[in-house]
C-alpha cells in the first residue's frame, strides 16, 4: 500500500477509536468524572506512558474516569527546560493533543519550583542570570500553552512548614517578591489561562497563613491568582479533616477556587516524624517499614475505604467552592509512593488496584455523588 494511503488509514482508525472512546466515557454512568460532573472535576496525574498511550491499562480507564489530567514529570523544569536555550516541547504538546482527542482538560504543572530543575539552574550564580532563566522560562513556555492548557501551576512548594518562604535559590537570589513577579509574568504571557499556586501541607494552619499571607500579597499587588491546590499527600489514619475544612473555609474567602491537586493516602509506616512530600527527603528500607508487600489486609482496606469516603463526604460538602480533585496517578502500580521517600516499597494509595481495577472505595464515593 502506498505510504500516504496507509497514513490516512491510520489516521482515520485512529480517530474512529478516539472518538469511540469519548463517547464510552461520556455515557458511562459509574465513572468517577460523571458522578461528580456537577460537583467538581476529577482529575489523575499522567506518566509518558499513559500520555503516549502506550500504557494499555490507561488507554480507556483514563478518559472514561478523568475530565481533567495533570503531567506527573513532563512539564517540570528539568525536562521541559533542560538547557539554557534548550527546551523540550516535545511530551507536552503530545499531551496537548491527548487533551484534545478526548476532550480532557489540561492542569499544566509547573513553572518555578526548587525541586526537578536540571543542572544549569542549581548552578547558576549570580542574580541577573537567575533573573534572566526566571523570565525565559516563564514568558517562553506560558505563552506556548496558553490556550492550550486550562491552567497552570505557576509556583509550587514555596513555602516552609512554619509558614515563611522557602530558602530556595529563588528566594536567595530574586528575593521575596519572586512570587508575585512569576504571576505577573504568567498572567501577561498566558492570558487565557488560570493560574495557581500550589503547595504540600498547606491545611496545616501555620503554614495555611502563610499561603494566605503570599495570596494576599499577590492579590494586593494587582496580579491575577486564580486558585489554590492543596496538595493532598496523607497518610491512612491522620487525613487531618478538620484543618481540610477550615482551608477550604479560608482559601475560599479569598475568592479564588479551591482544589486538591495531588490526592493520595498513603496506607504505609511514615519513616520521617512528620507529613511531608518534599522529594528530595529519603529514608532506608527495612521489613517493617514496608509490611504488606504481596497484599493489603482486610482491616486495612476498611480503614482506606473510610478515609477516602469521609474526605469525599467533606469535598462533596464543599462543592460550591472546591473546584476539582485530582489524584496523583492512576492505579496503585504507577503511584510514585512506592518508591518515596523509601525506594521499592509496595504502596495501596489510589482508588484503582494494581491491575487497574476499582476498589471498595471506588464505588463507595461514587455512591455518595449520588445521594
Ligand atoms: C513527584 C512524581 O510523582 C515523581 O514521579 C517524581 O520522581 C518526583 O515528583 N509534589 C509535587 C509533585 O508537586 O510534582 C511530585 O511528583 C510529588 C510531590
Amino acid at each position: 500500500m502506498p505510504k500516504p494511503l496507509r497514513f490516512i488509514i491510520l489516521t482515520i482508525v485512529a480517530a474512529i477509536i478516539g472518538s469511540a472512546t469519548m463517547i464510552y466515557a461520556q455515557t458511562n454512568k459509574n465513572s468517577l468524572q460523571k458522578a461528580f460532573k456537577a460537583d467538581f472535576l476529577i482529575g489523575t496525574a499522567m506518566n509518558t506512558a499513559q500520555i503516549e498511550e502506550s500504557d494499555q491499562q490507561s488507554i480507556t480507564l483514563i478518559p472514561t474516569e478523568f475530565n481533567v489530567v495533570t503531567p506527573e514529570n513532563i512539564m517540570k523544569c528539568e525536562i521541559i527546560h533542560p538547557q539554557w536555550d534548550k527546551y523540550n516541547f516535545d511530551l507536552a504538546d503530545k499531551l496537548v493533543a491527548y487533551g484534545k482527542k478526548y476532550g480532557i482538560k489540561i492542569n499544566a504543572h509547573n513553572l518555578i519550583w526548587h525541586s526537578q530543575l536540571p543542572l544549569f539552574v542549581k548552578n547558576i550564580k549570580n542574580a541577573d542570570s537567575l533573573k534572566m532563566f526566571f523570565e525565559n522560562h516563564i514568558t517562553t513556555i506560558a505563552a506556548r500553552y496558553d490556550g492550550k492548557v486550562y491552567s497552570w501551576d505557576i509556583v509550587n512548594e514555596a513555602l516552609d512548614e512554619d509558614g515563611t518562604l522557602r530558602k530556595s535559590i529563588f528566594l536567595q537570589k530574586l528575593g521575596p517578591d519572586y512570587i508575585v513577579e512569576a504571576f505577573r509574568l504568567a498572567q501577561k504571557a498566558a492570558p487565557h489561562t488560570e493560574l495557581y499556586y500550589n503547595d504540600y501541607n498547606i491545611e496545616d494552619p501555620k503554614k495555611r497563613a502563610g499561603a494566605i499571607a503570599l495570596i494576599k500579597k499577590i492579590q494586593a499587588a494587582g496580579v491575577r491568582i486564580d486558585g489554590v491546590g492543596i496538595q493532598g499527600h496523607w497518610h491512612l489514619g491522620k487525613v487531618p479533616l478538620k484543618n481540610i475544612e477550615e482551608s477550604i473555609k479560608e482559601f475560599s474567602a479569598l475568592g479564588i477556587k479551591v482544589m486538591f491537586t495531588e490526592l493520595d493516602i498513603s496506607v504505609l509506616p511514615n519513616p520521617l516524624a512528620h507529613n511531608t512530600a518534599d522529594v528530595n527527603v529519603q529514608a532506608q528500607n527495612s521489613a517493617t517499614l514496608n509490611p504488606y508487600p504481596t497484599g493489603l489486609p482486610d482491616s486495612v482496606k476498611t480503614e482506606f475505604t473510610k478515609a477516602y469516603t469521609d474526605l469525599f463526604k467533606l469535598f462533596l460538602q464543599y462543592k460550591k467552592v472546591v473546584s476539582r480533585i485530582t489524584f496523583w496517578g492512576v492505579n496503585d502500580a504507577q503511584s510514585w509512593l512506592n518508591d518515596w521517600p523509601i525506594k521499592g516499597r509496595t504502596n495501596y494509595p489510589l482508588l484503582f488496584d494494581r491491575n487497574a481495577k476499582p476498589k471498595e472505595a471506588y464505588y463507595k464515593i461514587i455512591e455518595l455523588a449520588k445521594q
